[in-house]
């Protein structure tokens, strides 16, 4: 299987799960309807992807991952409603419609992040109370602490606190592994954890979950300037308009061209030793290197 297979077969799975997480429930349709409005509608779905990638990887029950890689997407989605918030982004369209405050209005859409958020954890404690292994807890609090101010909500700051001040190398990395980085190194490590792979083989996941998240984000960066809002599905020169710290605002264009490559080496070099054992997260490293979407 090639990674475009992968992704094809996966994402079909994930669909599945995430739609079955919400019955219709009619005692005020509109919170459960911005919830799904942006959980459902698009997303490419790469946290989960990642999570069953790594449970591949050690030969894993998949099975048992895809609740976990669910909950990572809900606050994953929470945190985009969010993100677009006029209080923070101000941003109109995410994942190729109007954001959820465009829709819903503002209070509607800090409702439907927050019901994501504590929906994701009513489904972690269930996970972990039907079956309270050593390697559930643990999955349970390696997205935990991902999700917090420490991981995404910490980065989050970060970011709101830098627009329109300077930013140095050191906090702009910070910055990257923290708000995208955190739930892309937690998606590999549960993956990992679940499938109660050995201590250095979780070390080497979160090495390349580290690089890999970095990197995501630095294309993310490049893509608000050289993307298109068809292919990304959300305004492109955002970042410029809003003053935010950015590898491009940084070291510019080309020289971040060239950060993301080594980056996305660096994510490569983790996996080395598992051989063509680790071929899909490989060929997903270099997906991202030439992502337009
Ligand atoms: C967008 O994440 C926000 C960032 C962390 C850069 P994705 O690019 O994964 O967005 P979706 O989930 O596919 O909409
Ligand atoms: C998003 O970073 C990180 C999150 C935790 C949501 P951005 O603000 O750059 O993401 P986009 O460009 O709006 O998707
Ligand atoms: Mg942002
Ligand atoms: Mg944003
Ligand atoms: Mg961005």
């Amino acid at each position: 299987m090639n990674i475009s297979q992968f992704i094809e077969r996966y994402s079909g799975v994930i669909e599945k799960h995430l739609n079955s997480l919400y019955p219709a429930d009619s005692s005020l349709p509109i919170i459960e309807e911005a919830m799904k409005y942006s959980l459902l509608g698009g997303g490419k779905r790469l946290r989960p992807l990642l999570a069953i990638m790594s449970c591949q990887l050690f030969d894993g029950p998949i099975d048992e991952v895809v609740p976990y890689a669910c909950c990572i997407e809900l606050i994953h989605t929470y945190s985009l409603i969010h993100d677009d918030l006029p209080s923070m982004d101000n941003d109109d369209y995410r994942r190729g419609k109007l954001s959820n405050h465009k829709v819903y209005g503002e209070g509607f859409a800090l409702l439907a992040g927050d019901g994501l958020l504590n929906n994701a954890y009513e489904i972690l404690l269930d996970c972990v109370i039907s079956n309270p292994t050593e390697s559930r807890i643990r999955a349970a609090s390696v997205i935990s602490k991902a999700a917090g101010i420490s991981g995404m909500i910490g980065g989050q700051a970060i970011d709101l606190y830098y627009e329109d001040k300077k930013i140095d190398i050191d906090k702009l990395n910070e910055m990257h592994s923290k708000k995208t980085g955190a739930l892309i190194k937690a998606s590999l490590e549960v993956g990992a954890v679940i499938s109660q792979a050995a201590e250095e083989d979780i070390e080497r996941i979160r090495l390349y979950g580290e690089s890999l998240g970095r990197a995501y984000q630095i294309s993310d960066d490049i893509l608000d300037v050289v993307g298109t809002k068809e292919k990304m599905g959300k305004t492109i020169g955002k970042d410029a308009k809003e003053n935010k710290a950015t590898y491009v605002t940084y070291y510019g264009l080309e020289k971040s061209e060239k950060l993301l490559t080594e980056t996305i080496d660096d994510a490569k070099q983790a996996l080395r030793a598992y051989g063509s054992k680790a071929k899909l997260l490989m060929e997903f490293a270099d997906f991202i290197a030439c992502r337009d979407a």
